[in-house]
């Protein structure tokens, strides 16, 4: 695992958008997993910016997103459909063809699920995953108890999910009770995983993944298992990390590192 902590939500962003940019710029068919929530607005946002500034180019590029709630059509101000088209994919020259979000109207779910997943597949898997963390350490939402093998599926959410993500809709009772969400085991299989946290809320959560045991009741702990899992946290989201001050080290030492491991080169 990496942990790149950071001084604040701009740096966090920005440190994520340049991850995936990065692996655009060398690989223009990227299968990007992609994220709802506050926290991935900032990066979305920089990724918007080097479309328009840097031509970070979206033609080719796929998306799949890793949930959306059920019984919201994707005109919903709230759904995920909407707000992806809000913060991303309406400010990029991605092709609409290439987009995937959860159909939380669909008929069958168990069938539109398992022809999800084969769409994950038929891309070619995803390179690069953006996930937030609920404040019960899920990803997705694949909330505690969660099999760490999941598939994409429909969840029950905890009243502490629907009361967290009640900021966004009039009421408590408006949020809806179920979602389609890419499972863990769905998530585990992608490329590298990112995982962004800011604030002092997320600390728990993100000390419990990255330093906890891994189990089904922080399925955010999975991560560990993962072989390349970046989590890139502003200083609050990592202030109950044990080893942050390692963290920092290990950071300050990336470059360094990197020529360590390169291999030795032949003299004349
Ligand atoms: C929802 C989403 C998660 C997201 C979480 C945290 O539950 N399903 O993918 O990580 O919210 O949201 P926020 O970033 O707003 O704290």
């Amino acid at each position: 695992m990496e942990i790149i902590i950071k001084d604040d939500f701009a740096a966090i962003s920005a440190e994520g958008a340049k991850i995936v940019a990065d692996y655009i710029r060398r690989k223009p068919d990227a299968v990007l997993g992609l994220a709802t929530g506050s926290t991935p607005i900032g990066l979305y946002q920089e990724l918007i910016r080097m479309h328009s500034h840097e031509g970070l180019d979206f033609q080719q590029v796929t998306t799949f997103n890793l949930d959306e709630y059920v019984g919201l059509p994707a005109t919903h101000k709230l759904s995920y459909h909407y707000f992806m088209w809000e913060q991303l994919l309406s400010h990029i020259n991605i092709n609409r063809d290439n987009v995937h979000l959860p159909d939380g109207m669909a008929a069958d779910i168990p069938a539109y699920c398992k022809g999800y997943e084969e769409a994950i597949q038929a891309a070619g898997g995803i390179d690069i995953q953006v996930l937030g963390i609920g404040t019960d350490g899920h990803i997705g939402f694949n909330e505690p108890s969660s099999s760490l093998g999941s598939r994409t599926r429909l969840k029950t959410l905890t009243r502490e999910t629907i009361a967290d993500n009640a900021r966004f809709f009039e009421r408590a009772d408006q949020v809806p009770r179920y979602a389609i969400t890419m499972g863990v085991g769905t998530i585990m299989e992608a490329g590298t995983c990112i995982l962004l946290a800011s604030g002092a809320g997320k600390a728990d959560p993100v000390a419990k993944a990255i330093e906890g045991p891994v189990t089904a009741m922080i399925t955010a702990s999975a991560l560990q298992l993962h072989q390349d899992a970046i989590f890139i946290l502003d200083k609050p989201a990592a202030g109950k990390l044990q080893l942050q001050e390692y963290y920092e080290w290990v950071y300050q030492n990336k470059d360094n590192r990197a020529r360590a491991a390169a291999p030795i080169q032949a003299g004349p």
